[in-house]
C-alpha cells in the first residue's frame, strides 16, 4: 500500500505544472451553466491525448471517463467534478483572468475540473497497480437548476458500471491550503425557491378602511412563515427560511398598492420534513391572507435535495486523507446550509463530498466563493489531483 501511495504522491507532484496550466486555461475561458461547450471539448481533448477512454456529450456538455485497472469488472468507484462558471465579472488582476466579461469561475469549478483531469492522468499511469474501474464524471451545470447532476443520473451515469461509492471535492477558502475537511452524515441543505404573491385592494393611504392593505398582509405572512422554522420544525433538523426581496406594485407615502411580491429560500436536511413544510408554508400563507380579507399564493420551486455524506464512506475517506496528508491536515467541518447538486448522487450511491483547502491568508488569498475576487493558492492543485486519485484507488483496495 505504501508504494502505491508514494507513486500517486510523486505523480501528483510531477503533474502540478500541467494541472495548473489546465486550471488557468479553464479559468480564463469560463462558460455558464448549460453552455460549457468549449470546456467539455477541452476536457475531452486532454483525455484523448492521454489515451483515456471516455464519452463526451452526457447531459450535453458532460464527459464520463473510465480508467480500468486489473480485473476491471470487479468493482467501480466514481469521482466527480463540476465544470460550469458563474455570471460574475472577475476583479482579479492575474495573467489568467477571465476573458469573458460577466462570466467567472468564482466557485472553483475550474479547480475541480483540472484536479480531476490530473487525477485521470495519475490513475491512468498507475492502472496496473489497482483492481477495478474508476469512473470520472465531469459534470455541467452545477450552478443552475435542475442541476447537471440530476440530468447525468437520468442519462445513466450511475449505471454500467455502477459505482459502489462516489467522491466529490469543493474548494474552501476558509481552509488553509494543504488541509482538507469533511463531515459524515447530513452536510449541506436542500434549497427551494419561494415566490410569494399577495393581492389586496389599493387606494388612498388615508382611507385604509376602503382598502385591503397587501403591505400589512405580507408583513404578517413573513412573520407567520418564521414560525414554521421556530415552532413547527423539529429542532434537531437544521432549517432556514429567508425572505430576500419584497417589492410592491406601485404604492407611495400616501398610496396603498394592489399587490406585493416577495422572494425567498427554504432550506433543510430531511426530505420528509421538507415536503411537509411546503404544505405548512402554503397553508400559512393562504390562511393569514384569508383572515385579513386578501389573497395570497406561495409558489415553491424545488431545488436540490439535501446532501448526505455516507457515514461509513466518509469515515473511510477521512482515514484515506490522513494517510495521504497526515493527521494534522485533516479537519472535521460543521454543517453548511448552502446547497450543491452533488447531493443527487448521494441519494443514489454512498458518497463523500469533501472540502479542499485553498486559502492562504499570508498571501492574501481569503476571498469567499461567489465573489469578484475569489482565487485559490494553486499549490492546492497538487492535493486536488493526488488525493482524488488516492481516494479512488484506496477505496478499491478495501475489502468488499
Ligand atoms: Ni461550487
Amino acid at each position: 500500500m505504501q508504494s502505491i501511495l508514494q507513486r500517486i504522491q510523486e505523480e501528483a507532484n510531477k503533474n502540478l505544472q500541467r494541472v495548473t496550466d489546465w486550471r488557468r486555461h479553464i479559468h480564463a475561458n469560463p462558460e455558464l451553466s448549460f453552455k460549457e461547450v468549449e470546456t467539455g471539448k477541452f476536457i475531452s481533448k486532454i483525455l484523448t491525448e492521454a489515451g483515456i477512454e471516455h464519452q463526451h456529450g452526457v447531459a450535453d456538455n458532460g464527459v464520463v471517463a473510465l480508467i480500468k485497472g486489473n480485473n476491471p469488472e470487479s468493482r467501480t468507484v466514481a469521482l466527480r467534478a463540476d465544470i460550469d462558471a458563474l455570471p460574475i465579472t472577475e476583479a482579479n488582476d492575474v495573467p489568467y483572468k477571465s476573458k469573458v466579461d460577466g462570466v467567472m469561475h468564482a466557485c472553483g469549478h475550474d479547480v475541480h475540473s483540472a484536479s480531476l483531469l490530473g487525477a485521470a492522468q495519475i490513475l491512468h499511469k498507475v492502472r496496473d497497480s489497482f483492481s477495478g474501474t474508476v469512473k470520472l464524471i465531469f459534470q455541467p451545470a452545477e450552478e443552475m437548476m435542475p442541476g447537471g447532476a440530476s440530468i447525468m443520473i437520468r442519462e445513466g451515469v450511475l449505471e454500467n458500471p455502477k459505482p459502489e461509492a462516489i467522491f466529490g471535492q469543493h474548494v474552501h477558502p476558509p481552509l488553509e491550503v494543504g488541509k482538507i475537511g469533511m463531515r459524515p452524515g447530513m452536510y449541506m441543505a436542500s434549497a427551494d425557491e419561494l415566490y410569494l404573491t399577495v393581492n389586496g385592494r389599493g387606494g388612498h393611504g388615508a382611507l385604509p378602511q376602503d382598502c385591503i392593505d397587501p403591505i400589512l398582509l405580507i408583513s404578517h405572512i413573513i412573520v407567520g412563515l418564521q414560525q414554521v422554522v421556530s415552532r413547527r420544525s423539529d429542532p434537531t433538523i437544521p432549517t432556514v427560511l429567508t425572505i430576500g426581496k419584497i417589492n410592491s406594485e406601485g404604492g407611495n407615502t400616501n398610496v396603498i398598492p394592489n399587490a406585493v411580491h416577495a422572494l425567498g429560500t427554504f432550506r433543510t436536511m430531511n426530505e420528509e420534513w421538507r415536503m411537509r413544510a411546503h404544505d405548512i408554508m402554503r397553508e400559512t400563507v393562504a390562511g393569514i391572507a384569508k383572515s385579513m380579507g386578501g389573497e395570497a399564493e406561495l409558489r415553491i420551486v424545488k431545488g436540490y435535495p439535501f446532501l448526505i455524506n455516507d457515514e461509513e464512506v466518509t469515515r473511510a475517506a477521512k482515514k484515506y486523507a490522513i494517510e495521504y496528508l497526515g493527521e494534522e491536515n485533516v479537519v472535521d467541518l460543521p454543517i453548511r446550509m448552502t446547497a450543491e447538486d452533488f447531493s443527487y448522487y448521494t441519494h443514489h450511491a454512498p458518497g463523500c463530498f469533501y472540502r479542499l483547502g485553498t486559502g492562504n491568508p499570508e498571501k492574501g488569498i481569503t476571498s469567499p466563493v461567489h465573489t469578484t475576487t475569489f482565487n485559490i493558492d494553486e499549490a492546492a492543485l497538487e492535493w486536488g489531483a493526488g488525493l482524488m486519485a488516492w481516494m479512488a484507488v484506496r477505496r478499491l483496495m478495501e475489502e468488499a
